[in-house]
């Protein structure tokens, strides 16, 4: 079915229904066999698109800056130390003016305040490219892997390991709730999600059907799981920040390694990272280099989700 999304913003999938979801994640589907077979649209042609990046990034930025030239349109990539934003000028100032000369704007920095900021101001389609608090886009590439290797969403157990309640375990919470899907999030207690985010995603799976578990033990997680997922444990920003070192100490045992893939009692299951990944930290080399490791599928999918984004809301 084709959903109206045009004109919407992109910044958390709370925001989206598990329709709406789905229907991003077939049209990234499409767009993604048409360029395997040579056929390129041009619906952003014409289209300026600004790529506002607080924090560094290789996969995000690639993949909007290939998704728009795919599709006809010219991205502009701006970083903080390039435009005023914030310092000289207010973010709802920069917004008017990049939403009276671009078509789309995707930002990428610290606060979830800000983006949400950009879109009410911007009258153009606004687009998370990662907070602190939520990365929507790279929950769209992880369903999409998801689908590529076991055909639905539908009765999957995805066990998350790691810092529970960083962007990626937040986002990876509310999409799994959405698609009503089982989902383990594996941590040690003090780094689950927040307590209000755990009640809202609990009602979206009273709708859904999702199965959502919170545990410390790895094993539990890990079993039966068709999927192993994993992300840094500590993410952009938080380098310099008191209790590191113990936080780090703390998430030695939910390492995904073979291990942990070898709990699950499944041959087909697969272990995912947004990427970057630091090796033999939240992921063994071993792991991450096995026969069940799909991330530079994953990686490949930001291309076909970001794309699927931009298309639809343009
Ligand atoms: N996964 C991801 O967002 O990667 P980048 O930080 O390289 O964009
Ligand atoms: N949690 C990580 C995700 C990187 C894609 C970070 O914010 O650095």
């Amino acid at each position: 079915m084709a959903f109206n999304l045009k004109g919407r913003h992109f910044l958390t999938l709370l925001h989206y229904t598990p329709e709406e979801i789905q229907f991003l994640l077939d049209l990234a589907k499409t767009l993604k066999q048409n360029k395997r077979m040579g056929i390129y649209g041009d619906n952003l042609k014409r289209k300026n698109i600004a790529l506002i990046f607080e924090k560094s990034s290789t996969r995000t930025r690639c993949a909007f800056v290939c998704a728009v030239n795919d599709e006809g349109g010219n991205a502009e990539y701006l970083s903080v130390n390039d435009i005023q934003l914030g310092g000289k000028e207010s973010v709802e100032d920069t917004a008017r003016v990049l939403g009276r000369m671009f078509d789309g704007i995707e930002f990428r920095g610290f606060k979830q305040e800000t983006v949400e900021k950009l879109a009410q101001y911007a009258g153009v389609p606004v687009w998370n490219g990662l907070t602190d608090m939520y990365h929507p886009t790279q929950i769209l590439a992880d369903l999409l892997t998801v689908i590529e290797n076991f055909g639905s969403l539908k009765g999957i157990k995805f066990a998350y390991f790691g810092d529970a309640r960083n962007n990626m375990g937040n986002s990876l919470l509310i999409g799994c709730a959405k698609m009503g899907m089982h989902f383990v999030s594996c941590a040690p207690k003090e780094l689950w999600p927040q307590k209000e985010l755990i009640e809202t995603c609990q009602k979206i799976a009273e709708e859904t059907g999702a199965i959502l578990e919170f545990t410390d033990d790895p094993k539990k997680a890990a079993k039966d799981s068709h999927v192993l997922y994993t992300d840094v444990w500590v993410s952009m920003g938080e380098e310099n920040q008191p209790g590191i070192k113990e936080r780090v100490e703390k998430l030695r045992p939910y390492q995904i390694n073979m291990d942990l893939v070898e709990a699950t009692g499944r041959e087909d299951a697969i272990v995912l990272h947004c990427l970057p990944a630091v090796h033999d930290k939240e992921i063994s080399h071993e792991a991450f280099e096995s026969k069940y490791s799909k991330v530079f599928d994953q990686a490949e999918n930001r291309l076909h989700t970001i794309k699927a984004v931009m298309v639809a809301t343009i």
